[in-house]
């Protein structure tokens, strides 16, 4: 990805002080173990990677918020987001038994004292699962910013491979949404509200404008967008060409989708963009 890069702990505190210097509130953190398994290990090693940074940023930037991502994808050697059961070519993934690891992590997450807890992983049960882990450690207050209308998205092409995060086999499509289906997204964010969950995203965003639309209509909760890997990477590949003005572009893209109902937008260009807000004034 253009200008995206995997960074150690204390790399992140640099990128992060600029990025509240230019005015960004807030960071979303995915972890990269260096040792990927069956069990995903490294999301909930109370050492592991995620944990260490967020307790480095705290220490470092308290003002900052930190949100962490959940999601086991990153730390299995097989790439799937939850357990999997393989029975000769046919591959499962183990919702229920996955609960238990999510909410691990996200308690872990909490710990080291995450300000926000999103999960990303689309298991049916994991909002509830993640409070009761949560409210049990004491973590009353941590909200969760729950990915609730995660599409099953060609859109997340760069981040996977940024993240090292492709499943070796099968895809997503048993728990990531039918992007045909806006029914079920929304029967999905209306679930994960039921849950305890305190905000909900879209996801991606200006492909699904009109399921965020919907969803801040109906459920008139804080209601972020991720603008994902490739709706940037789109952007930036065309502006590099010269095709397009790349600060144009951008600018009118995380515009619609405030127009259309986010609060919050989760976008790789938000540094760059922050500091063009800033200048226009
Ligand atoms: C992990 C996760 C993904 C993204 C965010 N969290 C990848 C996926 O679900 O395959 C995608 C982000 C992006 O494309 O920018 N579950
Ligand atoms: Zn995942």
């Amino acid at each position: 990805m253009p200008g995206v890069f995997q960074l150690s702990p204390d790399e992140i505190v640099v990128e992060a002080r600029l990025a509240f210097e230019a005015g960004v509130p807030a960071v979303l953190l995915f972890g990269i173990p260096d040792v990927k398994d069956e069990r995903a290990s490294g999301a909930y090693a109370p050492r592991g990677i995620v944990a260490q940074t967020v307790r480095l940023l705290k220490k470092e930037l308290p003002e900052l918020l930190v949100i962490t991502d959940v999601c086991l994808c990153e730390y299995m050697s097989h790439g799937h987001c939850g357990l999997v059961e393989k029975r000769g070519s046919a591959v499962r993934v183990l919702n229920d038994p996955t609960l238990k690891l999510l909410a691990r992590a996200a308690a872990c997450y909490a710990d080291a004292g995450a300000d926000i807890i999103a999960p990303s992983d689309m298991m049916d049960g994991r909002v509830a699962a993640i409070r009761q882990e949560l409210d049990r450690g004491g973590h009353l207050e941590t909200p969760i910013l729950s990915y609730a209308a995660k599409f099953s998205s060609a859109f997340y092409g760069p981040f996977r491979e940024a993240a090292e995060s492709a499943p070796h086999f099968g895809d997503r499509r048993s728990y990531q949404m039918d992007p045909a289906n806006a029914a079920e997204a929304l029967r999905e964010v209306a679930l994960d509200i039921q849950e305890g969950a305190d905000m909900v995203m879209v996801k991606p965003a200006l492909a699904y404008l009109d399921i965020l639309y919907r969803v801040k209509a109906e459920f008139g909760l804080p209601t972020a967008a991720y603008a994902v890997s490739a709706e940037y990477s789109m952007i930036k590949a065309a502006g590099a060409q010269g095709w397009i003005d790349e600060k144009a572009v951008t600018l009118e893209s995380l515009l619609a989708i405030r127009r259309a109902g986010a609060d919050i937008i989760i976008t790789y260009s938000a540094v760059e963009a922050a500091r063009w807000l800033k200048s226009n004034k």
